[in-house]
């Protein structure tokens, strides 16, 4: 059977993070996510956190109105970002944990933990037809509570594998990469829909890339720094071509994805 296409979705986060460190309006996060899916993105992804630390309330409602494909909405699960996500009507909300102090996303949600308060926020997504994704670890009891809470979609937490790889631990890694192995095949025979994320560059994603139970790679940092050397258009299409590479080592043909295999 062949795999099924392998989608790109592009973070335009740190666009903003240049942008808001003067205070005019450049450059654009929106025009970053035109650029990128011109140049073959399958659709944009976009973290709008409690602190506004980069994309704002503002750029998450052009992102919405002006992209054509699909938005990916990454929030905590606070009562102030559920408004804001029914008010913007994204295709999909990744849920996030979230905290002040970190510099990014540091680990994945707890979702066995916090089942009880996570419930409500996935239910009512849920009924609004926004697809619900959990960013998690690779972790047998996360999967499979995120398989009970009626999440159609995780996400795979891939900080800790992409970490080891770039520090040349070699050992850890490869005890990284085997977690994330089971926890996508885990995931798939629960009925779960598998994205993977966070710290991936050209030679993790295209790693990953191989693994048939993944549909979706969420990518930001790693493809903005890169922009500045070679542009955002060039870094979107070594990333994609970095996918297909991965995709055909697992000995499968590459097929582009359609607005169809956006479930
Ligand atoms: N996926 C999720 C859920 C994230 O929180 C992030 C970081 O905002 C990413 C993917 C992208 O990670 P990176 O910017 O390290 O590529």
């Amino acid at each position: 059977m062949p795999h099924p296409p392998l989608r790109l979705g592009v973070n335009v986060d740190h666009v903003a993070t240049l942008r808001n460190a003067r205070s005019g309006p450049n450059p654009d996060p929106v025009r970053a996510a035109l650029l990128a899916i011109e140049a073959g993105a399958d659709g944009i992804t976009a973290h709008l956190r409690e602190d506004r630390r980069h994309i704002r309330d503002d750029d998450m409602a052009r992102l919405k109105a002006e992209i054509s494909k699909p938005l990916n909405f990454e929030m905590a699960a606070t009562p102030e970002m559920l408004a804001i996500a029914l008010a913007t009507r994204p295709h999909a909300v990744c849920l996030v944990p979230e905290r002040r102090e970190e510099l990014t996303t540091e680990g994945g949600l707890d979702v066995v933990g916090q089942h009880n308060a996570l419930a409500p926020f996935i239910a009512k997504l849920n009924d609004a037809a926004i697809r619900v994704s959990l960013f998690i670890a690779a972790e047998p009891r996360q999967i499979e509570m995120a398989a009970k809470l009626r999440a159609p979609v995780i996400e795979i937490h891939t900080g800790a594998w992409c970490d080891a790889v770039v520090d040349g631990h070699t050992a850890k890694a490869e005890a990284e990469w085997q977690r994330i192995v089971a926890g996508a095949a885990l995931a798939r025979s629960a009925g779960l829909e598998v994205h993977a994320g966070h710290g991936l560059d050209y030679v993790t994603a295209e790693k990953i890339a191989s693994l048939a139970e993944i549909v979706e790679l969420n990518i930001g940092y790693y493809m903005m720094g890169e922009a500045l050397f070679v542009g955002l258009g060039e870094t979107v299409r070594a990333m994609r071509a970095a996918m297909d590479r991965g995709r055909q080592k697992a000995g499968e043909p590459v097929v582009a994805a359609t607005p169809s295999d956006h479930a």
